[in-house]
């Protein structure tokens, strides 16, 4: 089929072919052209990278040690509120990872929900207190094996860093969490309203720790708060037998007794040598559980969807 009509060109004069030809030829080099151009871009490109990557990361790009922070929870009315707090202020802080340990025997979709939600990355695990314990009437170990969980989980997936064990209900200034991320065994600092002494704190004196100040010693070695204290993950996979006692009122000095030995000397002191408070044991009023929603009156309002928010016991 083409072939008579490539002769008919011929046939039409040879000013014509050569005007054709011209045009292939020109179509030809601007190919080639094009060629080149797409190659030379290519290996530019490769070799920017290649120069990108050879480059020493700016300070403020310098990979941070990466921070494990272990927040025990439990089912109440406030749960929600409380890690919606805390949430936020861990957005502020970078490689971090918010281990949600849910003192449950199954995970609660909306607490997975505001998880989501606040966008910081996380694990949401479960961890029941023994059943033991549930059921006496005295002083429960509360948050214990969910923090126990959180030291497994770090000794099978994390192998340096530092963790720090902050409750769900206190508050803390993001400072502390740059302080404390450098721990290279054991850090310490004050923690606010703790006690009758509205603070707990290290006892410093010429920069050596000389003791402890908290209204209640209890004969304890480390008379501290959960709030006020943060270990290296190297350190804790030295110390593989540490672990928090079910025992309430000693969680935290049994579990640095746990790491010994430790020496006084090798407790660094944060917020400036322990002369600030950037972390507060605040405590949350109990609200008594939501009632239940009237459906006949309410079950075609707003009011059916945010009833399915609340938490109850
Ligand atoms: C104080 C300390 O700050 C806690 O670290 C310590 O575990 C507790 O005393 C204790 O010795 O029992 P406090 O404010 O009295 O804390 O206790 P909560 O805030 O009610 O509980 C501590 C953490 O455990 C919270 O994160 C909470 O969500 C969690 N929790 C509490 C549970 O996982 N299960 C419970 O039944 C109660
Ligand atoms: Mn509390």
């Amino acid at each position: 089929m083409l072939l008579p009509q490539a002769k008919e060109v011929k046939l039409n004069g040879s000013g014509v072919s050569s005007n054709n030809n011209n045009k292939m030829a020109l179509g030809k080099s601007i190919k080639m052209y094009l060629t080149i151009f797409v190659a030379t871009t290519c290996v530019y490109m490769v070799l920017y990278q290649y120069h990108m990557s050879r480059q020493p990361l700016a300070t403020n790009e310098v990979i941070k040690p990466p921070l494990y922070i272990i927040t025990p929870t439990y089912r109440r009315p406030e749960q929600l509120a409380e890690l919606t707090r805390l949430g936020y202020t861990l957005k502020h802080v970078l490689n971090l990872l918010w281990l949600v340990i849910e003192d449950a025997n199954r995970t609660n979709p909306l607490v997975a929900h505001t998880l989501d939600r606040i966008g910081v990355p996380y694990e949401y695990l479960v961890a029941p207190m023994p059943e033991q314990y549930k059921l006496t009437k005295r002083a429960k170990p509360r948050g214990v094996s969910n923090r126990n969980r959180g030291l497994d989980y770090l000794r099978a997936n994390a192998t340096e860093g530092v963790l720090y064990f902050a409750d769900d209900d206190n508050t803390y200034d993001i400072n502390i969490f740059e302080q404390m991320r450098y721990t290279k065994k054991v850090s310490m600092w004050p923690v606010g309203l703790v006690t009758k002494t509205g603070v707990s704190s290290p006892i410093i004196r010429e920069g050596k720790l000389e003791g402890y100040y908290d209204g209640w010693i209890g004969g304890r070695k480390y008379p501290v708060d959960m709030a006020g204290f943060a270990v290296s993950v190297k350190f804790l996979h030295e110390r593989p037998q540490a672990k928090m006692p079910f025992k309430p009122g000693y969680e935290e000095d049994g579990f640095l007794r746990s790491l010994a030995p430790l020496d006084n000397a090798e407790i660094e002191l944060l917020a400036d040598e322990c002369r600030e408070i950037l972390t507060w044991h605040t405590q949350t009023k109990k609200n008594s559980p939501a009632l239940p929603l009237n459906m006949t009156r309410y079950g075609h309002t707003n009011l059916a969807f945010i009833e399915k928010l609340l938490v109850r016991p």
